[in-house]
């Protein structure tokens, strides 16, 4: 059990004192809760803390099987200071590595993605691994006294397939992704049918002055939707928002919604005879911050993922998967129009708020629930707030 730490000057109001942020966080009843306080988004003891009780525990997405798909293929996903490689072996298997020497500890790999041929060679003094993990061969280690290259493999990591996806988990004894998120693949086939057949054509990494749970928060409701800036209106406008439906199930949520009836544009485009995946907006998120999603009338696949990279810093890396097939212009716009000006318009909102969690004149603030559970309400935001806290209070 971690000690609850408060590091901003206390503001001695009654209204704050009559709050539940002083102690113990009260998060049993939504509708009349207080959010997460604020020393939960900028606290290093408690980054830390998210670390160990949830960052080293669970999934990562690494990437899709296209991008491991021949031997020497190779993927790398950093948890921190944790790098981890996945890589496909001559015997066709996939794997996953600590991407660290096992001599004095160089990191293997340096390159996010990449093909080996026939070994994996360590940039310092050359020892070489098979893609297997094997030590093959360590210069001058014959003359090394009891030196037995048999027993020097490269220390293996989680790895697990997933809704056409490869994860990694730093947690030997982690849950299965199939227990841990029951539905889920299902859900997302149901949306996507060209999951398997998918290829990268894109990733973008954005480098986000906010704690990576300010991020999540912003992505999992549609509250913000109507009343921010235009390219959050207009996404508003091309759903059906009135029966937008955010849901949670245990370690992971959706929300998804149809398309407005009678729309001829979207992006910026006619729609006409363009081909997509599906007209509803959908978007699935696992536990801790892993997300797909498809947009209405386009024919990509996303995934968004909202990595901390410090207690005051998250990594928002954005992959673009498309099936084998001609890209619409209807497509080509929505791509840009998510990754160059929705996303823009959300992290000027996410540093926003990260600056103003930092307040002496703010702590908490009510989560807006709606009774039916809508498209306004933020009850995914109170939901993934008591993961986290429960995760590090245990
Ligand atoms: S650290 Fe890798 S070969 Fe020496
Ligand atoms: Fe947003």
């Amino acid at each position: 059990m971690l000690a609850m730490t408060t590091t901003k000057r206390p503001v001695m109001t009654i209204a704050k004192l009559d709050r539940p942020g002083n102690g113990a966080w009260k998060h049993d009843d939504p509708e009349t809760g207080y959010t997460l306080p604020s020393r939960y988004f900028y606290d290093p003891e408690l980054y830390e803390a998210e670390k160990q009780t949830i960052f080293y525990r669970t999934w990562h997405l690494v990437g899709h099987v296209s991008e491991i798909a021949e031997p020497g293929q190779y993927v790398v996903c950093d948890v921190f200071q944790q790098s981890v490689l996945a890589i496909r072996g001559h015997d066709r298997v996939v794997r996953a590595f600590h991407n660290v020497c096992q001599h004095r500890g160089h990191r293997l790999v340096q390159t996010r993605r990449g093909r080996l041929g026939a070994v994996l060679t360590c940039p310092y003094h050359a020892w070489a691994y098979g893609l297997g993990g094997e030590l093959r061969n360590a210069p001058n280690c014959e003359g090394v006294k009891g030196f037995s290259k048999s027993e020097i493999t490269l220390k293996p990591v989680r790895l697990e397939e997933f809704a056409g996806f490869w994860y990694v988990n730093l947690d030997p004894d982690a849950e299965p992704m199939a227990k841990a998120f029951v539905g889920a693949e299902a859900e997302i086939r149901r949306y996507c049918p060209d999951l398997d057949n998918l290829r990268l054509v894109h990733e973008k990494d954005y480098h986000v002055a906010a704690n990576w749970k300010v991020v999540v928060d912003n992505a999992i409701e549609g509250y913000h939707f109507p009343l921010s800036s235009q390219y959050h209106r207009e996404l508003a406008d091309i759903i059906d928002y009135d029966r937008w439906d955010p849901r949670a199930h245990g370690n992971w949520w959706v929300f998804k919604g149809p398309p407005k009836p009678g729309l001829t544009q979207a992006y910026g485009k006619p729609i006409g005879n363009a081909v997509y995946q599906t007209d509803w907006f959908f978007n699935l998120n696992l536990w801790p911050y892993n997300t797909v999603y498809v947009f209405p009338y386009a024919d990509f696949f996303g995934t968004f993922l909202m990595m901390p990279a410090g207690p005051e810093q998250a990594l928002v890396r954005c992959g673009y998967y498309r099936p084998d097939r001609p890209e619409p212009d209807l497509t080509k716009a929505a791509m840009d129009w998510f990754g160059n000006k929705l996303a823009v318009e959300d992290i000027e909102l996410n540093v926003g708020v990260q600056q103003g969690l930092r307040s002496f004149g703010y702590d908490q603030g009510r989560y807006m629930i709606d009774p039916a559970r809508n498209n306004t309400s933020e009850h995914l935001v109170h939901h993934f707030h008591s993961m986290v806290y429960d995760a590090i209070h245990g």
